[in-house]
């Protein structure tokens, strides 16, 4: 029975999986832990809105949980030492240099991570690998882990290492993690993977915990997100098409969502996808194929990130066109900076390229997001120049020759077009790369209408 948890890495995954685990887990202690101490002081802010990750619903669990069997802390050696069962959630960012450029992850800060396991770990320890993985790292960790296996002053020290892949998806974690369609556990132990079963069994029917092989596990991870990013160049795709004809992508995207092999989810025509998963996820997939030989599968699912990238370049390109051919201090609104609805996370979000773009084109950029701040823009777009952040939609369209939404906020579905056509730059366009603006009420305010999918 496991009766204390530490998970290494308090971001968006594993910080909203922990504080859900402590909810439905009175019994068991969680502490997450950090390096970053600005991040786990956010953590334990006293005013719940200030969390260092925004999530629909996540204030109300930490608040039940934080001090009685939720922590934050920065004592890595401590709550490893205390624990039963690790996760190992760092970040595995795509690598910027060296072999795999461009395409492997990072391996730098699980290897890191896992090492400290090794050291601080007392009498036996389940480590559970959380972040998203490229195949066979589970093999990396547990190399690492058994070479400290043995015994030691304190009593012997032992592991077994279970992979257990996160499906959660921001903006919809807490509801996610509270009713997940599967939960994933991979492993070769069967008592290591039957105790996290049982952790999970606390909330989740029988039928829905899947126990794999650890490759299986790692792969079903990769295999999920690149089918799902899949669908949105293939939607995007066919949103091109419709562009130059007159067809709708909306209505093609019922039509075929109605035919139950298909399904109607996933299927939103936009500025491509963005977001800390699909694209390093590929990417990895397309490394791994690579290596063992498979270059045709490599370039399959290559091509889905390919698409992606001129999805948003093309974007940017017809607005330039749109706007006489030149957006030279010409200014644009841009509603939504996030990568998706209802989070702060702007990881790979479409808007760095297509604002990249624009910035290129000399365009002055008033941007808006309900949830991002300033500094992350600034970091995200690499510049504090040809940019202001701007505070509601309306300041944003204030002088304004378009504004051009990236974000599927829900407020943006209800804005009030005339005011914002009255204080805008004539002609005047809106550019709705989510369809999810009143485009009638925006061409009745007197403003020109494009829209993503629309011919
Ligand atoms: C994704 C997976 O859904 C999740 O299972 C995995 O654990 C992590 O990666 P996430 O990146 O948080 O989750 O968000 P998701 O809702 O999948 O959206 C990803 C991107 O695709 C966003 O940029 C979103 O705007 C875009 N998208 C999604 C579309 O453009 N159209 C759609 O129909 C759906
Ligand atoms: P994810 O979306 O996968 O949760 P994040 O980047 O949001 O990724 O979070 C990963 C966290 O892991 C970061 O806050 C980072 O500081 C933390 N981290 C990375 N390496 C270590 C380590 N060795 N010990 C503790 N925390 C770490």
């Amino acid at each position: 029975m496991i009766q204390t948890i530490c998970c290494i890495g308090a971001g968006y995954v594993g910080g909203p999986t922990m504080a859900v685990i402590a909810d439905r887990c009175p019994q068991i202690q969680v502490t997450v832990v950090d390096l970053n101490q600005a991040r786990i002081d956010a953590w334990n802010d006293p005013d719940l809105s200030q969390l260092p990750v925004y999530e629909p619903g996540l204030d109300a669990v930490v608040g039940r949980c934080r001090g009685r069997n939720l922590h934050f802390s920065t004592a890595v050696d401590a709550a490893i030492a205390a624990a039963d069962m690790v996760f190992l959630s760092v970040n595995t960012p795509t690598k910027t240099k060296g072999i795999g450029a461009g395409q492997a992850s990072d391996l730098r800060w699980i290897e890191a991570s896992a090492r400290q396991v090794a050291a601080a770990a007392r009498g036996h320890t389940i480590v559970v690998e959380k972040s998203t993985l490229p195949v066979r790292t589970a093999a990396v960790i547990r190399t690492i882990l058994e070479a400290a296996e043995g015994d030691t002053p304190s009593g012997r020290k032992s592991f077994d290492v279970l992979s257990n892949p996160e499906f959660l998806a921001e903006g919809t974690a807490i509801g996610d993690l509270e009713a997940p369609d599967r939960v994933l556990i991979g492993g070769e132990q069967p008592a290591a993977i039957e105790a996290l079963a049982q952790i999970y069994g606390h909330w989740v029917p029988a039928e829905r915990i899947l126990r794999t092989n650890v490759w299986s596990s790692e792969l079903s991870k990769l295999t999920a997100n690149a089918f799902l990013a899949q669908r949105i160049s293939s939607i995007n795709s066919i949103a091109a098409l419709c562009e130059a004809t007159e067809a709708d992508v909306r209505e093609v995207a019922r039509a075929i969502g109605a035919d139950s092999r298909i399904g109607s989810k996933f299927l939103k025509a936009g500025p491509g996808f963005g977001g800390s998963c699909f694209q390093k996820d590929i990417l990895n997939l397309v490394y791994l194929c690579r290596h063992y030989g498979l270059s045709e599968v490599a370039a399959y699912w290559e091509s889905v990130v390919n698409l992606n990238a001129w999805q948003q370049h093309r974007i940017s390109a017809l607005l330039v066109q749109r706007l006489f051919g030149t957006v030279t201090s010409k200014r644009i609104a841009v509603l939504g900076f996030a990568f998706k609805a209802d989070t702060n996370d702007t990881r790979e979000t479409p808007a760095i390229r297509i604002c990249g773009d624009l910035l290129e084109e000399g365009a002055q950029l008033a941007i808006y997001d309900p949830k991002v701040s300033a500094a992350q823009i600034a970091a995200d777009l690499g510049t504090s120049e040809g940019w202001q952040m701007v505070d509601a939609p309306l300041a944003a369209a204030q002088g304004a020759d378009a504004v051009l939404v990236l974000t599927e906020w829900q407020q943006f579905a209800q804005l009030d077009w005339r005011p914002l056509a009255a204080v805008m730059r004539q002609p005047a366009w809106l550019f709705d790369a989510r369809a999810i603006c009143d485009a009638v009420a925006a061409r009745a305010a007197g403003l020109k209408v494009w829209r993503v999918g629309e011919g």
